[in-house]
């Protein structure tokens, strides 16, 4: 049997110099990405957005649909819910950075519709140099996984979001990781008090990131007064 090739990976477009890796040239890299075969069916390459030192990461799985035509994260209905909460859990999107672990939209098509496929653990692994270069460019005082695919690719592979939501985790990636669940699957709940209960601990979870945030002495993450 011929050996199996090893995975492409995105780390072949990283400047060999850490010191180059900042959030615009890494930008600019990730914009003509090949390393997996996601750059053949997605429309662009949506790179992570915020401040440049934010004091909080927020990363999802990877972009949807309207994500793909806008090339920018957290644009579409997930997106609108996750602005929601972190406005009712007294944090102002434009103070993080908020990214995916896979920077391609993955879909197929059903009809009319480009529908999301989950990525496979190749495109994650082919992708997530970019993920860590980002990390390590902004250096936030923590990380939050929005859903299992961000939670297994910078935690652990087999951590569960039902398991350890909302645990403050040590990790060499920044000062703290922990785990929530991703804004889509509270667009998923078709009972209607489900839904809000839902939306109202994703809120606390928020909520608490803020907390941790303030008790750092970290710029703050909510509205000045
Ligand atoms: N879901 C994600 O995980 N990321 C986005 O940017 C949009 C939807």
């Amino acid at each position: 049997m011929p050996p199996r090739q090893p995975p492409d990976s995105a780390a072949r477009h990283l400047p060999a110099d850490p010191a180059e890796r900042t959030i615009p040239t890494l930008r600019r890299l990730a914009a003509g990405c090949t390393a997996c075969p996601l750059h053949l069916t997605g429309t662009q390459t949506v790179f992570g957005e915020g401040p440049e030192r934010a004091p909080v990461m927020f990363v999802g799985e990877q972009p949807g649909d309207m994500e793909d035509e806008k090339g920018r994260p957290f644009v579409g209905p997930a997106g609108q819910l996750l602005d929601r909460a972190l406005a009712d859990a007294g944090v102002d999107r434009s103070k993080v950075y908020v990214t995916n672990t896979v920077k391609h939209f993955k879909w197929v098509r059903k009809g009319r519709r480009r529908v999301h496929e989950k990525p496979g653990r190749l495109e994650i692994l082919a992708c997530v140099p970019w993920l860590e270069a980002e990390i390590a460019a902004v250096a936030p005082a923590g990380i939050v996984c929005l859903g299992a695919t961000a939670a297994q690719a910078l935690i652990n592979k087999e951590f569960k979001v039902t398991e350890g939501r909302g645990e403050f985790l040590r990790t060499p990636l920044a000062g703290w990781i922990m785990a929530t669940v991703h804004p889509s699957s509270l667009l998923r709940i078709e009972d209607q008090a489900m839904r809000e209960a839902a939306f109202l601990r994703f809120v606390g979870d928020l909520a608490r990131v803020a907390e941790h945030v303030a008790g750092e002495g970290r710029p703050a993450v909510g509205e000045a007064g």
